[in-house]
C-alpha cells in the first residue's frame, strides 16, 4: 500500500521480529501512523496482512520508500538484532536522511556501541537515540519500560511517541524518561538485565532450599511464592515463579522438573559484571548470578562430580513455617543488597561517563512494564527522591529496617545452606557483602603487607595522613626500593 503524500507517517520502524511488530501495534493504538519495513519483504507482507490488517500501519519495501513516507524531522527506529546489523543499517540510512533527522536504536545494544554511534552520527548532523526497551513481547505490545539515552537534542521529537507507548504506574506515572546522554540509556538497560539475573537466581535458590532442604511439594511451594507475592517481595518474577511451580506436564507431574538444569544467557549479565570489574564496583551478587548460570551449564561435569563426591543435600530439620519465614527474609534482604550494588554501579558509571543519572527516575522506569517490575522499586524510588545522594540503598531508613529485621533469619538460612550442602551463592554472597560493607576494619591491612612484602607495592599507615606511602624491608634482604604506585 502506498502512503498518500498528504498523510506522512510519524515514525518508521525497521525490523519486524516480535518486539518490532508489537511496538508498532502499540504505537498505532496510541494514534501514531507508523511505516514498517523488514529486510525480508515476506515478513512485511505477512505483518500487513496479519496483525496490522485494518490499522493505519503502512508498509515499505525499500529504505528509500520508507524514508519518503516520513514527516520531518524523520524518526527511524531500528528494532533489529544488536551488533553489526545496526551499523550496517545506519550506513544505509545516513545518505537518505537530512541533518536533524533521528535514528533510534531500540535493540539490546552494548552501551559503548551507543556511545560511539551517538558521536559518529552527531558529526554527520544526524541525531541518535539508543534506548533500552524491556518487557518482552507483552510489554512491547501493551507498555514496556523504555530507557532512552543518546543525543539530548532528539528527545523532544521522540518523547511524545515513546512516552505514549510506555508502561504507566497505577498512579499514572510514565515508565519512560530521558536517562542521559550517549550510552546512558543502554547502560541502564544493561544494569536492569544484570539485576534481573540476580533476582532470578535468588528466587531459584529459595526454590531449591524449599524443594531439597524442606522437602516441599510443588503445590506447597507454589502457595508459598503466591503468599510472598503479597509481601514486600511483590513482583512479576515471584508471581511467574508461583505460576511455573503450579504448572504440570501432560503426565500430571510438575513441568519444571522435566526441564534441563542448564541455564542459557545472552550476555547482558556478563557485560554488567565486566563493567563492574572495570569500574571497581563490588557488584558481587549479579556477578555470582552470572557464574551460577555458568556452573549450571557444566551439567555433564556436575553429574560426574556429584557421583565422585557422593554429594547429597541433607534435609533441613526444624519447624517448616519458621524456616519459610527465615527464607523470605533471606530472599528480601539479598534482593535489597543486589539493588544496592546495582545502584552503586550506576553511580560509579554516571560519574565516570558524565551521565548525571537520576536514580529515583531509574527506579521509576523499572516500576512497571519490565521483567523486574515490583512494588519494591516504588520504595527505591522514594528512597532516592528523599535523598538523591544516597550512596548505599541499605542506609535508607526503610531498607535499613528491613535489612536489620532480616538479619537473624538470613544468617540462619545461609548457615543451613552451608551445613546441608545447598548451593546458595547469591544469598550467601549478599550477606558477605553486608558483613564486609559494615565492617570498619577488613583484613586488607594484611593484604597490603603481603603486597609490600613480595612486590614492594607500599602501604599507607593508620597513624599517618592518607596518601603517604611506606615500604618495609620485610626480610632484611629485599632492599628499600618501592615499586611505583598504581591503581586498577
Ligand atoms: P528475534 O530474536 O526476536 O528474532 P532479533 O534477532 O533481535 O529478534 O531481530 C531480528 C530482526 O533483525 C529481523 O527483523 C531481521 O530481519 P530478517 O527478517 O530479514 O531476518 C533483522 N535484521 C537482522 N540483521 C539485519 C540486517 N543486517 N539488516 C536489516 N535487518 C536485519
Amino acid at each position: 500500500m502506498q502512503n498518500p503524500l498528504h498523510n506522512k507517517s510519524d515514525i518508521a520502524v525497521i525490523g519486524l521480529a516480535v518486539m518490532g511488530q508489537n511496538l508498532i501495534l502499540n504505537m498505532n493504538d496510541h494514534g501514531f501512523q507508523v511505516s514498517a519495513y523488514n529486510r525480508t519483504a515476506a515478513k512485511t507482507e505477512q505483518f500487513l496482512n496479519g496483525p496490522a490488517k485494518g490499522t493505519k500501519i503502512i508498509g515499505a519495501y525499500s529504505l528509500e520508500e520508507l524514508i519518503g513516507q516520513l514527516k520531518q524531522p524523520r524518526k527511524v527506529m531500528l528494532m533489529v538484532q544488536a551488533g553489526w546489523a545496526v551499523d550496517e543499517l545506519i550506513a544505509q540510512l545516513v545518505p537518505l536522511l537530512d541533518k536533524g533527522d533521528i535514528i533510534i536504536d531500540g535493540g539490546n545494544a552494548h552501551y559503548p556501541d551507543t556511545e560511539r554511534r551517538t558521536a559518529e552520527l552527531a558529526e554527520q548532523g544526524i541525531l541518535f537515540i539508543g534506548t533500552g526497551i524491556s518487557g518482552g513481547e507483552e510489554g512491547a505490545r501493551h507498555g514496556p519500560s523504555i530507557m532512552p539515552g543518546g543525543n539530548p537534542e532528539a528527545w523532544s521529537a521522540v518523547k511524545p511517541i515513546l512516552q505514549a507507548v510506555a508502561a504507566k504506574t497505577a498512579s499514572g506515572e510514565v515508565c519512560c524518561h530521558w536517562v542521559g546522554k550517549n550510552g546512558a540509556g543502554h547502560f541502564v538497560k544493561m544494569v536492569h538485565n544484570g539485576i534481573e539475573y540476580g533476582d532470578m537466581q535468588l528466587i531459584c535458590e529459595a526454590y531449591q532450599f524449599m524443594k531439597d532442604g524442606l522437602d516441599m511439594s510443588h503445590a506447597e511451594m507454589q502457595a508459598v511464592f503466591a503468599e510472598w507475592n503479597k509481601t514486600e517481595l511483590n513482583s512479576y518474577l515471584v508471581q511467574i515463579t508461583a505460576d511455573i511451580l503450579g504448572t504440570n506436564d501432560v503426565d500430571g507431574t510438575p513441568l519444571v522438573e522435566k526441564i534441563l538444569d542448564r541455564a542459557g544467557q545472552k550476555g547482558t549479565g556478563k557485560w554488567t559484571g565486566i563493567n563492574a570489574l572495570d569500574l571497581g564496583t563490588p557488584l558481587m551478587l549479579i556477578t555470582e548470578a552470572v557464574f551460577a548460570r555458568c556452573i549450571s551449564a557444566l551439567k555433564t561435569q556436575r553429574v560426574q562430580a556429584a557421583t565422585v563426591f557422593g554429594h547429597k543435600i541433607e534435609p533441613v530439620a526444624g519447624n517448616r513455617e519458621e524456616w519459610l519465614a527465615a527464607l523470605r527474609q533471606a530472599l528480601l534482604a539479598s534482593k535489597i543488597i543486589s539493588y544496592a550494588q546495582g545502584f552503586m554501579l550506576m553511580r560509579q558509571a554516571s560519574e565516570h561517563y558524565g551521565w548525571d543519572l537520576d536514580y529515583g527516575n531509574t527506579a521509576l522506569l523499572w516500576r512497571e512494564g519490565c521483567i523486574i517490575r515490583s512494588a519494591f522499586l516504588g520504595n527505591i524510588r522514594d528512597a532516592y527522591a528523599a535523598n538523591p545522594d544516597l550512596v548505599f540503598l541499605g542506609s535508607d531508613a526503610y531498607f535499613k529496617d528491613l535489612l536489620q529485621q532480616a538479619l537473624p533469619g538470613w544468617r540462619k538460612v545461609a548457615a543451613a545452606a552451608m551445613q546441608h550442602g545447598l548451593p546458595m551463592p547469591c544469598t550467601v554472597s549478599a550477606l558477605s557483602f553486608l558483613d564486609s560493607y559494615t565492617c570498619g576494619r577488613l583484613p586488607a591491612n594484611l593484604l597490603q603487607a603481603q603486597r609490600d612484602y613480595f612486590g614492594a607495592h607500599t602501604y599507607e599507615r593508620i597513624d599517618q595522613p592518607e596518601g603517604e606511602f611506606f615500604h618495609t624491608n620485610w626480610t632484611g634482604t629485599g632492599g628499600d626500593t618501592a615499586s611505583t604506585a598504581y591503581n586498577v
